[in-house]
């Protein structure tokens, strides 16, 4: 496959939650309060939070991921019936510095030892991302940790995927695009990104728009999946 070598890519872009740093994260830290009801809690949190993204982005409407992921917290609580004082709080605190998946960072290094050039695009608001990145001691990773809120819409609005292309003055095919959430990898697959798609909880393949091109449960290996 000369045409998708890993030489052709200037590339590598990494969605944040979920695919760098694990978004569960927050609610374990809690799970002596929370007992029984961590599990629901960290699960309803991320699919009402991203569910509010996509309603928005759909009405052509923002609100910026801070507050969206506080809104999304408090209708969680509501609905889980959870009021211990403080937890909301402490929650929040605990979103800004999420724990990185165990292999990512050894593979952002191993692809910045081979000159990749690499990059974070997220729905995370700028100083969201820069908490997570300075929390994992990725510093220095990046050449640009780009947020939605520089062009005003969630992804999957294809704005958001030319963000990346802009700041990086490339094109779709010189860029390979990373996500851990399968809408989120059809999406730039459709928008002309090469793509892996990191199913991390090895969900069932999604009827969307695009088509990955690799798939792996991990990030790791990653490097050799774009020299195959
Ligand atoms: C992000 C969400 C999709 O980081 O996880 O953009």
């Amino acid at each position: 496959m000369g045409h998708s070598s890993i030489a052709n890519l200037r590339a590598c872009v990494f969605d944040a939650y979920g695919t760098l740093f694990d978004v569960a994260g927050a609610a374990r830290r809690c799970e002596g309060e929370l007992g029984g009801k961590f599990a629901p809690l960290a699960a309803l949190w991320r699919q009402k939070q991203l569910e509010t993204t996509w309603l928005l982005a759909a009405q052509g409407r923002h609100r910026d991921f801070w507050a969206v992921t506080g809104d999304a917290l408090d209708f969680c609580l509501e609905t889980l019936g959870i009021d211990t004082p403080g937890l909301r709080e402490r929650l929040m605190r605990l979103y800004l510095t999420l724990d990185a998946y165990p292999e990512a960072g050894g593979v952002l290094r191993a692809l910045k030892a081979k000159g990749m050039r690499l990059a974070i695009l997220s729905n995370g608001t700028p100083e969201m991302l820069a908490a997570a990145v300075a929390s994992a001691g990725f510093d220095g990773l990046f050449e640009a940790v780009l947020s939605v809120e520089a062009v005003g819409v969630y992804k999957p609005h294809p704005r958001a995927y030319q963000l990346a292309l802009d700041s990086l003055a490339l094109r779709a095919h010189e860029v390979a695009f990373v996500s851990a959430n399968a809408w989120d990898a059809h999406a730039a697959s459709a928008f002309g990104m090469r793509t892996l798609w990191c199913n991390r909880s090895g969900q069932a393949a999604e009827r969307l728009p695009g088509k990955p091109d690799y798939e792996k449960p991990t990030l790791a290996g990653l490097a050799e999946a774009f020299e195959a």
